[in-house]
């Protein structure tokens, strides 16, 4: 999908399709949408005066122009005609609390709506939220940008068939105004950036592991930093031995394919400050190693990278975005399997900081490749480490599917920056205990630590992690309840990948940035 920005009368718009707005309880159209009401003299008046529009979120109202107004250069606009064939009207729900969330929300219904329709390639669309609500015409357009490419995400498709042309070829952002062309047309480019990087966690979330092996998504990061401008490293499992990595290895023991750590780097020319580190889980595939997981649902554990995903997602986007801050990314990919050399519960083993782990159960293995990547972050002397994780099914019990993300932090600071984040991005967390004790339950008799507690809480895996966070404000969010969705969750949200976790750590770099 190509996003273009325009400046005019979205009524003269060579388009399939024009897309105007409509809030709540407004019974005679105005701004464009009342331009275009008079062009299909009064249908939309009409339409609301017959109750069957009403301007609610989350709904659409579909009209068609007179059938000659096509051709460009014809008197159709002139004579108060559409150029476009159709006219698509979307409800933006009550004008109380319309805020950037309910922009991106209507561009993405209005996009979903238009990709329903067979004979609709390109759509043109005004800035939600830009007219009488008010709202900066750079951050409107920026979700109108978001909430279309997010609509508009389609997963590959592995059948022989070549696949049918599905879904939108381009979306116009008309804007009538000269004097906000330019502030529409820089959010443009940022929502942009920022829906492009969240498609590319979804992409690399929906792939199978087979295809998606530990190389793989190394050599994809790699990739995406040739392509941005970061800074990308690759440790090997030699490389990662000589640094000690022991814990991060023993998972990647009993797996066919070799383990890959990613370094990201994005920093401004010249920049030496401490960096913010994103950390995430890249479990490529979780069988539960030894700890077997039960057969039924186990192919959901595709998703067990989720956290990575996010992680090299926001790297793409902050590359893009240029952020004003020193951003580092990492992500350990490993893929647990159990064969002859895979690593037992009962087992005891060594990380990067010396510090020794008993392994309970091998299915706990999340926190045991974070221990050594986190240990790892500590040589850069962050300002921050942020880990993303698909750690616990229990964050699901707790928080209920695709609502909220787990947030666990030993710094106050930190976690007021993400909750923050989390509301500005529309990709909520919600905060738990770090209570010393819930340390308890995860004492060894023989080594340091244990890796799982059973059934004490999903603090205790929290409070596991910490142990590898010596040096800096940490925090860990817990994703499993966010990455994989069973069906569509709402316009912007389809089945499968959800690429969560990509708008919040870009809202968090930037309020740095905006802070330093
Ligand atoms: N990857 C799983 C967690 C998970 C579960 C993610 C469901 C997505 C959906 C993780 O490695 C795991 O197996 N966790 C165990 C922890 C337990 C062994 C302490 C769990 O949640 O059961
Ligand atoms: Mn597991
Ligand atoms: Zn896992």
């Amino acid at each position: 999908m190509e996003l273009r920005v325009e400046q005019g009368n979205i009524a003269e718009s060579d388009v399939d399709l024009i897309v105007v707005n409509l809030f709540a309880g407004v019974t005679a159209p105005g701004g464009a949408t009342g331009a275009i009401d008079r062009a299909l003299n009064g249908a939309i008046s009409r339409l609301i005066a017959q109750g069957d529009f009403s301007g609610e979120a989350e709904t659409t109202a579909l009209l068609y122009a007179r059938a000659n107004g096509g051709a460009a250069g014809d008197e159709a606009a002139d004579e108060g005609g559409l150029r476009a064939p159709r006219a698509l009207i979307v409800g933006l729900g009550s004008s109380e609390n319309f805020g950037i969330g309910e922009i991106r929300r209507a561009a993405a219904v209005a996009a979903q709506a238009a990709a329903k329709l067979k004979g609709v390639k390109s759509i043109a669309t005004i800035v939600h939220g830009a007219g009488i609500a008010g709202h900066d015409a750079a951050a409107a357009a920026q979700e109108v940008a978001l909430g279309t490419l997010l609509a508009s995400y389609r997963a590959k498709q592995y059948g022989r068939e070549a696949a049918v042309e599905a879904g939108l070829k381009s979306c116009t952002v008309v804007e009538y105004s000269a004097a906000k062309l330019e502030d529409v047309a820089r959010g443009v480019t940022r929502g942009e950036a920022i829906g492009r990087a969240v498609c590319s966690a979804r992409d690399l979330v929906n792939e199978p592991a087979n295809l998606l092996t530990p190389v793989e998504m190394a050599a994809r990061a790699r990739a995406m930093a040739a392509e941005v401008g970061l800074a990308c490293t690759v440790l090997d499992e030699a490389a990662m031995a000589e640094e000690g990595m022991g814990i991060l290895l023993a998972v990647s023991q009993g797996s066919a394919n070799p383990a890959q750590f990613v370094i990201l780097e994005h920093a401004p020319v010249g920049s030496s400050e401490a960096p913010l580190i994103l950390v995430g889980k890249g479990i490529t595939f979780d069988t539960g190693g030894i700890s077997l997981k039960r057969t039924g649902g186990m192919w959901a554990m595709k998703d067990d990278m989720g956290g990575a995903a996010a992680v090299i997602g926001a790297m793409e986007a902050i590359g893009r975005l240029g952020v004003p801050r020193r951003v580092i990314g990492i992500a350990p990919c490993v893929e647990n399997m159990p064969d002859g050399e895979a690593f037992r519960p009962g087992d005891i083993v060594t990380g990067m900081t010396g510090k020794t782990a008993e392994i309970i159960s091998t299915d706990a293995e999340g926190r045991l490749i974070l221990a050594d990547a986190l240990a790892y972050a500590a040589r850069f002397e962050p300002s921050a480490v942020v880990d993303l994780a698909t750690l616990t099914g229990a964050i699901g019990t707790a928080l209920g599917m695709h609502i909220r993300a787990g947030l666990f932090s030993n710094d106050g600071s930190l976690e007021e920056r993400l909750m923050a984040a989390g509301d500005r991005s529309g990709e909520r967390l919600w905060p738990f205990p770090m209570d010393a004790a819930y340390e308890k339950p995860i004492k060894s008799d023989m080594a340091e630590v244990k890796n799982s507690a059973g059934r004490a809480g999903v603090s205790s895996s929290a409070k596991f992690i910490e142990h590898f966070t010596e040096g800096y404000p940490w925090a860990h969010l817990d994703i499993a309840n966010m990455v994989l969705a069973d069906s569509r969750i709402n316009a912007e949200t389809p089945k499968g990948a959800t690429g969560y976790g990509v708008r919040l750590l870009v809202a968090l770099a930037e309020a740095d940035a905006a802070a330093s």
